[in-house]
This record gives C-alpha cells, structure tokens and sequence, in this order.
C-alpha cells in the first residue's frame, strides 16, 4: 500500500513535468483493436520503448489496453464495457501510465471511453397485470413500472409510449433523483361489456442510434359494475294459447338479457300486473317461461296483457308486455232460447204463419260460433233464420187436424265447428180445431121398416153421422127436416132425438093408410158456423092383421030379411049365392077363405074355400025346409087370423009366398037375443066398476089434498115447479127433447083398443131424463107389458 500511494504520487510528479496524453474511444472495441500511437505521441523512438521496457502500469485495476513496443501503440487487450466500468459516471475514462526504465520515466496516459448505444431499456418484468372496476373514474392512477437502460445520454432511456391509447394516458413525473415515475392515467371509463380484457404495450425508448426499445405487456381485467340493466329481445311479445289448454302449458318464453356478469346479471322475471286475475292465470320462472297457471276461456277473456319486468341483483330492470291471445276452441254449444211460442195455431192458419221466435247463441267465435238451425223433416213448418241469431219458425203448408192434431217440432242448431256441437229443443204444437168439416151420414140412405099399429114413441132406428172434427165442433145435432107427407107435417109422424138421432115414431102408424113415406135427416155440428149435411130416411109399414074381412055382399041389414032362393028342383052343385069379402089388410093378411060354421042343413050345401060360392051338394028334395040359415065364417090368412060370420038365409022354395009365411021370425033370431043379453050384462058390469072407482077416487083426492094443506102450512117444503106441456119442443118440428110425455092407455084387447096420444094438459108427467134411449125403453118394456102380441120392429138394412 505503501509503496502504491508513493508510486501514485511520483506519476502525478512525472507527468507533470513531461505532459499527459489521452485517447478517446468508443466502448465495445474489439480485442486488438488500436487505440492509438503512444510512441509517436509522446515523441518517443520505438527503440526507447523496447529498451526502456516500457510497460503499462495500471496498478490494481484490470487492465483493458497493452501495449505493443514493436510497433509502439496501444491496443484493446480486454473488451471494454463502458457500463461496467463506469456505471453512470461520466465521462468514463481509463486512466494508466506509461512507465520506462533507464531512465525511468513515466508518462500518464487517460483513454476515455465514449459510450455506445449498445443497451436496450430493459423493464425487470415482462408483463403486468391490472385489475380495475369498470366503474373507476376518470383520472384514476396506476402506477407502471420504470425501464432501465444502462446508456448514458442520448443512449440512455429517453421516453415511454403505451399503445393502444384508447382509455389510458401514459404520464411521467421526474422526481427529485431524477429518475422518471411513470404512471397509466384512466382517461376514457371502462366497459367490461365491451372489453373485459384490454392488453396494453409499454414501450420504453431510448435515443440510440440504431433506437433500441424495450416493451412490457399490461393485461387490464375490467372488474364488472353492474352497470347495465336487463333489456329485454322484445318490447312486446306476442303469443297465443288455446282456451281450455291444460295447466302447465307453456304459452311462451321472454328473454331478458344483462350485459353484466356474475350476479350482476343475472335476471329474473316478474309479472307486473297487480290485476289478480292475470297473476293467477300465469306465472313465469326464471328462465323467462310463461306457464299458465288457470283455466283460460275464450268466451270470458279473449286476450290477456301481462306487464312483465325483469330484475337483477342490482336492482336493475326493464319492463315489457306480453299480448297473450286466446285462441277459440269450439267448446260451447249452441243455445237455443225460446222468446215466445204459441202452444197452439189454428188449422186454418195462412201459410207462413210464424208460431214461434227463438234466439240462438254460441259464445264461441268464428266458425266455432256459426250457427245453422234446422227442425226435422217431414212436418209442414220451416225455419227462417230472421236476423241477429234469430230464427222464426212458421208454417209452411196446409194443417190439417183431422190428420195430425200436434206436431213434435225439433229444432237443432249447430255450429260450423270441428267438431260440431249442437243443441236442440223440442217443442209441442197443438193444432187447434177448425169446423171444417161437416158431419157424415154412415149411409148415404136408410130405410127402416116398422110395423103398423106400433106404440107412439116407439124408436124406429138410429140415425149417425161422425164429425172429424174436436169437441163443439163435432158435436152433431140431428134435426128433421121440414117436409110433408100427404099433406100433414111430417114431425106429426116421426121425431128424431137431437143428441142420439134416435127415429121415434109420434104415430101409431097404419098401414092401410100410409105404406111407406120418407123425410131428410139433418145432421148439423155445434161449430160456428156450423156445417150440415142431410140424407134421406124412408120408413116402410109393414102390414100387420088387424082388419077383419069385410063381407060385401049378401049384405047385413039389422031388420030386412033378404034370402036366396033355391027351387026344389035345383041340381047338385047348383049355385046358391057367393058370399064376396074383402080385407084392407095386404098379402097373407087378405087371403080370405069361406067356411060354413053353421047349417040348418049341413048336407045340402058347401061354401067354396076360395071363392065363397055356395052351392048345393044334394038333391034338393021336398022334405027339406023352405028356410034354411047359413052362418059362412071369412077367415084371412094372418097370424092370427081375423075372421067374419055373414048369415046367409036361403029358401027353399018355388013360390015367393011360401017363403014369406016361413021367414016372419028370423028377425027375433035366437043367436042375436044372445048377443044382446051378454052385451047388457057387460054393460052393466062396466058401470058398476066405473061408479065404485070414481068413489074411490074422489076421496082419494079428498083426503090428499086436506094433508097436503096441512104439511104446506107447517112446512117450507120446496115447491115442486110446474112445467108447462112439452115445454122443450120449443122448436114444433116434431122433434123428441129430452122430455117425453105420453099416456097410453090400452085395453086388454087391441083389436077393440082406443088409445090416445098424450093429449098436453090431462096430466102433467116431467121426466127429466139425459138420454133419450132410457125413456124410450121405459116405454117399451110398457108396451110389451100392455100388448099380447109383440110387434116385431124390423129395421131393414
Ligand atoms: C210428441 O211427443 C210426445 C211426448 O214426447 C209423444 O207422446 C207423441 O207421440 C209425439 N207426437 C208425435 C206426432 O210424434
Ligand atoms: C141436402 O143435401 C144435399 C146434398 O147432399 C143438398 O144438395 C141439399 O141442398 C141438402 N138439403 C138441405 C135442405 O139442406
């Protein structure tokens, strides 16, 4: 050490006295690379410096440049770099001295070492990364780091670029050490939704020739701020869902999107309407799917707006709107409502006579709510569709009660849906009667036989007509007709029971004055106006035996005497007399046959059956008597027969004065004193009989009336109305009411009989009775009780 700083001082000395040299060159030389002339510059012979030994003295220090005594100069022996050897000192020199022996001299040599470009700034990491909020405000500082470049000078770092420049400034601070702080500056706000990551070059330059930069990477991670609010992909959204769709049925799903990350943006979705009746029907998850939630009806509801908002975490929101259409299935049928309906027309009713109005309604739409109506086929009415839903049924052809007295009217209406759906209403229409039509005979004639001398009342047959028509109008009323039968009225022969049409004869009729007459039957219904119709009735009398045979001839004088006269000499078989009869009766009833009953002589004469001749059957011989009395009995042929006597005087004799001498007592005949004394007797019989009745029934009477008074004065018995006589044949037709009035009064003996139709007035008989047949059988149980022989009544078809 010693030695060094007293070396160092004597160098100092040295070249103070001889004057210094220095060199000046660039760093980074190569080996061997010259300096510069040393010996030429100190003004030394290359010889000195070989005998000298010259040689470089560096002391401690690492020695960069030798020297070469050959050619005297000074060459790069160790590769120099100026940074190692001189950091940022400047300027840099190398400082060594020259030193020579014999003598010993010492010359100071100084290289300076200029610098090169030969470092490039350098960061100490190759990258950095940031994290910021995009929510950081402009302005905001990071801190970058510095680059190092060991050139001094203009080789040395001269500025920072940081590229790209979009949203940071680069900003330099020379601090006290003169160093540079470098910092990035926010100068336009961060968007992660548009860059999440950003990556950022910093570029450290130097002033260099060749310019040498270094460069970092700064990756920027923008932090998330829930910045953005959820939009939804559409501001409405329109859907539609069938009516009926079930429960849990997706209707649609809305899409709400948050630019934001993580939490912030997640999204969830509400339905806005506060309105129950759509928060019921709907809900919608987080997914954004629209469920229906509730039984959805067309016919109620037809389109639904829900207000929809989506959140997220932050509170964030938009709001949209979902137009929900229901979509119309066919599910109503149609109804069908009578307005009014009349239960019942007339069959007389015009054409298009409307007998009912009815609305029909379907809820449904379209298609769904089209509807046809149609009533069943083969009834006379039609449908008319009127207006507005509303149809008018009507007739549309003849009605006819007679034929179809109600009619079930269906009307079906359906609708044009698939599939359709219809109703129907079924409705009864009576067909209210008409008098149209007029009462018919059941035969277009009658004839009816009855047989003569019959009960008056008596019922001949029945007359009927039917009425096709309902109730009153077809209640027939049979009226006879006014005509007249041999001049008399004919109600005087024949009545006719209104209700029944019961034909009763008024008369007892006889044949042997009227054998047959007819007369119109009106059959007239109760309608108004009432139709009639007429037909002819034409009664026969049948003959009965109820007239003897009438002799004309030889005719019965009460007191003459008229005889036949037969001479003596008269021959068998001659003809004495013919006894001539008739009978009014008709057939059987007026065949006569001639009988002898009695005979003074019974072999001397004979009656002809047939004929009534009578003739003798002998010899007349003079022993017979001149007066002869014949009694010839004239039968009929009826059942029973009638008959008649006729006394037939015959003389025999040839001279008229023997015949008057013998004929003076056959006025006091035998046989008619015994007629007449039985005729007294009978006489006599019926007085009596007469006088002990009329007693009997005065004091009958008598008696009566004294209690009958007495029971009136104590009593307030109804009293019993009198009707006057034939009160209800107010119309005088002859026409048999409900009343009948008769006495009949008859003897034993019909032959003989007299009998009275009910004279009015002799007794006042009230039979009230509703059907007119019970009367009239009452009446013929009398008869048959009263008469011997049954009148057979033949009613001829
Ligand atoms: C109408 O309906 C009623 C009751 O349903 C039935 O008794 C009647 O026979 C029907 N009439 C016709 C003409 O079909
Ligand atoms: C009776 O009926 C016929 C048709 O059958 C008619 O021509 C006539 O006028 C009717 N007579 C009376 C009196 O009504």
């Amino acid at each position: 050490m010693k030695r060094q700083v007293l070396l160092l001082i004597s160098i100092f000395c040295l070249s103070a006295v001889i004057g210094q040299v220095s060199y000046s060159i660039p760093e980074e030389m190569v080996k061997g690379s010259l300096v510069g002339n040393i010996a030429q510059d100190l003004g030394l012979d290359v010889k000195r410096l070989k005998s000298g030994k010259a040689r470089i003295y560096t002391g401690d220090s690492v020695q960069y440049i030798e020297l070469n005594r050959e050619r005297g100069v000074l060459i790069i022996k160790e590769k120099i770099d100026r940074e190692v050897l001189c950091r940022q000192t400047t300027p840099c020199a190398l400082h060594f001295q020259i030193t020579l022996e014999n003598p010993l001299e010492l010359f100071p040599v100084t290289v300076e070492i200029t610098d090169i470009n030969d470092n490039v700034p350098v960061f100490q990491k190759r990258e950095r990364g940031f994290e910021i909020s995009e929510s950081a405000v402009i302005g905001s500082k990071f801190m970058l780091e510095k680059a190092i470049d060991p050139d001094i000078g203009l080789n040395g770092l001269q500025r920072y670029t940081l590229k790209p420049s979009d949203n940071f400034l680069l900003k330099l601070h020379t601090q006290s050490d003169g160093s540079k702080k470098v910092e990035m500056i926010l100068q336009k706000p961060l968007d992660r939704e548009k860059h999440e990551h950003m990556s950022l070059v910093l570029t450290a330059e130097d002033g260099g020739e060749p310019q040498m930069t270094g460069t970092m990477q700064i990756h920027v991670t923008v932090l998330d701020a829930n910045d953005n609010a959820p939009v939804f992909s559409k501001p409405v959204y329109k859907a539609s869902v069938t009516e009926n769709s079930v429960i849990g049925t997706l209707v649609t799903k809305v899409s709400a999107s948050d630019a934001d990350k993580g939490s912030n943006g997640e999204v969830t979705y509400v339905i806005g309407n506060s309105m129950d009746t759509v928060s019921k029907l709907f809900h919608i998850n987080s997914e954004g799917d629209v469920i229906l939630d509730g039984p959805i009806d067309y016919e109620k509801e037809k389109n639904y707006h829900i207000d929809i908002e989506a959140i997220d975490q932050g509170g964030l929101s938009d709001s949209s709107k979902i137009i929900i259409e229901v979509v119309d299935v066919n599910d109503n049928r149609p109804i069908v409502n009578m307005i009014s309906t009349s239960g019942s027309v007339p069959e007389d009713s015009a054409h298009k006579t409307v007998i009912a109005l009815m609305s029909v309604n379907d809820p449904d739409s379209e298609t769904n709510g089209k509807v046809n109506c149609a009533i069943n086929d083969n009834i006379p009415f039609e449908i008319k569709f009127t207006s507005n839903n509303f149809y008018s049924l009507m007739t549309d052809s003849d009605l006819d009660r007679e034929i179809s007295s109600h009619y079930n009217i269906t009307v079906t209406c359906s609708d044009e849906g698939v599939p359709s759906l219809s109703s129907s209403v079924t409705l009864t229409l009576q067909i209210s009667d008409v008098n149209d039509n007029a009462p018919v005979f059941e035969r277009s004639s009658y004839e009816a036989y009855i047989v003569e001398n019959n009960t008056p009342g008596l019922s001949i047959f029945t007359v009927r007509a039917r009425d096709a028509d309902w109730n009153q109008n077809a209640r027939v009323s049979y009226i006879l007709e006014d005509s007249s039968v041999n001049g008399v009225p004919v109600s005087s022969y024949v009545s006719v029971s209104a209700d029944s049409g019961v034909i009763h004869a008024v008369r007892s009729f006889d044949y042997e004055q009227i054998k047959d007459f007819h007369f119109r039957v009106k059959a007239q219904d109760g309608g108004s106006p009432p139709l009639s119709s007429n037909v002819t009735v034409k009664i026969l009398i049948q003959d009965q035996n109820d007239n003897p045979p009438q002799v004309l001839y030889p005719v019965q004088t009460g007191g003459s005497l008229v005889a036949e006269m037969v001479p003596r000499s008269a021959d068998v078989s001659y003809l004495v007399t013919k006894v001539v009869a008739v009978d009014v009766d008709s057939g059987q009833n007026a065949w006569l046959s001639y009988k002898l009953q009695k005979a003074t002589d019974r072999a001397l004469f004979e009656v002809g059956l047939q004929n009534g001749e009578i003739r003798t059957i002998r010899q007349v011989t003079d022993k017979d008597a001149v007066k002869q009395r014949l009694t010839v009995i004239v039968e009929d042929n009826g059942q029973p027969s009638r008959s008649a006597t006729v006394i037939v005087n015959v003389a025999v004799a040839d001279s008229f004065p023997e015949v008057l001498s013998e004929f003076t007592d056959f006025t006091h005949d035998k046989e008619y004193n015994d007629n007449l004394t039985f005729y007294l007797v009978l006489a006599l019989a019926v007085v009596s009989f007469l006088f002990i009745t009329c007693l009997v029934v005065i004091i009958s009477v008598k008696i009566y009336r004294w209690r009958q008074s007495r029971i009136m004065f104590h009593s307030n018995l109804p009293v019993i109305p009198y009707y006057p006589p034939r009160y209800s044949d107010t119309l005088g037709t002859g026409t048999l009411q409900h009343v009948y009035n008769y006495e009949v009064c008859r003897t034993t003996d019909s032959r003989k009989s007299d009998c009275k139709f009910g004279t009015a007035g002799s007794q006042n008989v009230l039979i009230m009775d509703p059907s007119a047949t019970g009367t009239m059988q009452r009446i013929q149980s009398e008869k048959s009780i009263l008469d011997e022989p049954d009148y057979p009544l033949e009613v001829r078809k």
